[in-house]
């Protein structure tokens, strides 16, 4: 990627759902950006964009030791380590009980989250130079392009467009966080000086809700008056 003088981002999974977000957001900021993507198209984006097709699979998704190898190879070569910013989820926590902090250890119940975790140390061992974010559910308008994986909300809203009856879960509770608020904290992450590495922060919205909580206040009814 030839050099503009901007401050350069690569964001790995640009084509997924909060991807897209983030590209859209640090162009706009006048970052110089480069993202990748597996196997969708590439989405197209307003500014200084470039896109690279990633190749790799299964755990490689969720595990960037491959990643991990290409940026220390450049690292030594340029004889610095940028940021790392690394978007995990709040399903490193085993759901026993709520209000997790961070510096409580993390105890997956799930593949997803086991691999999360795993992908946490790997970064926290190889890269002092990181800060980790354990998002809950996201959720937030349609992406420019369609993700093929639909969030929870998009899920729902054709559930109720189709008029499918639809069972949740109520015993399942996270905190679901708007997309432009982590986005926010990206950029925020991005000026310098704003946290110290080696940081990791829970991050979530202020309700905690069930499934069921979650589909009711995205139908705009009630429990009791449900439309
Ligand atoms: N969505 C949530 O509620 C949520 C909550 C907490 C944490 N997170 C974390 O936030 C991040 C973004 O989530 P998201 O929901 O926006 O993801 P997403 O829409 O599923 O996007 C996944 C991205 O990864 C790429 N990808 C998939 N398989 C790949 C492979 N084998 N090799 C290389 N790239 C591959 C996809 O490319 P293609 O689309 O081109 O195939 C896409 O760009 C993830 O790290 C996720 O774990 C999400």
């Amino acid at each position: 990627m030839a050099s503009s003088g901007k401050p350069v981002v690569l964001v790995t999974g640009g084509s997924g759902y909060l991807g897209q977000f983030i590209v859209q957001a640090l162009a706009k900021a006048n970052f110089q950006v480069a993202f990748t993507y597996h196997s969708t198209a590439a989405p197209s984006f307003d500014g200084d964009v470039q896109a690279f097709w990633d190749p790799d699979t299964a755990r490689a998704v969720n595990v960037p030791t491959k990643l991990l190898d290409a940026l220390s190879q450049h690292a030594t070569e340029h004889g610095s380590h940028p940021l790392f910013i690394h978007l995990s989820t709040d399903q490193v926590y085993d759901g026993s009980k709520s209000d997790w902090k961070e510096d409580e250890a993390g105890n997956a119940v799930n593949v997803y989250g086991k691999t999360k975790l795993e992908a946490e140390q790997v970064i926290q061992e190889r890269w002092p130079n990181h800060v980790i974010l354990r998002s809950s559910i996201i959720y937030g308008p349609q992406s420019r392009m369609p993700v093929s994986r639909a969030l929870f909300l998009q899920f729902v809203a054709r559930q109720l467009a189709e008029e499918t009856p639809t069972s949740f879960f109520n015993d399942e509770f996270r905190n679901p966080v708007f997309v432009d608020d982590i986005v926010s904290v990206v950029l925020r992450l991005l000026q310098p000086g704003t946290t110290q590495p080696g940081r990791l922060y829970n991050m979530g919205g202020p309700e905690r809700l069930s499934r069921v909580d979650m589909a009711v206040k995205i139908c705009g009814c009630d429990k009791t008056h449900p439309r």
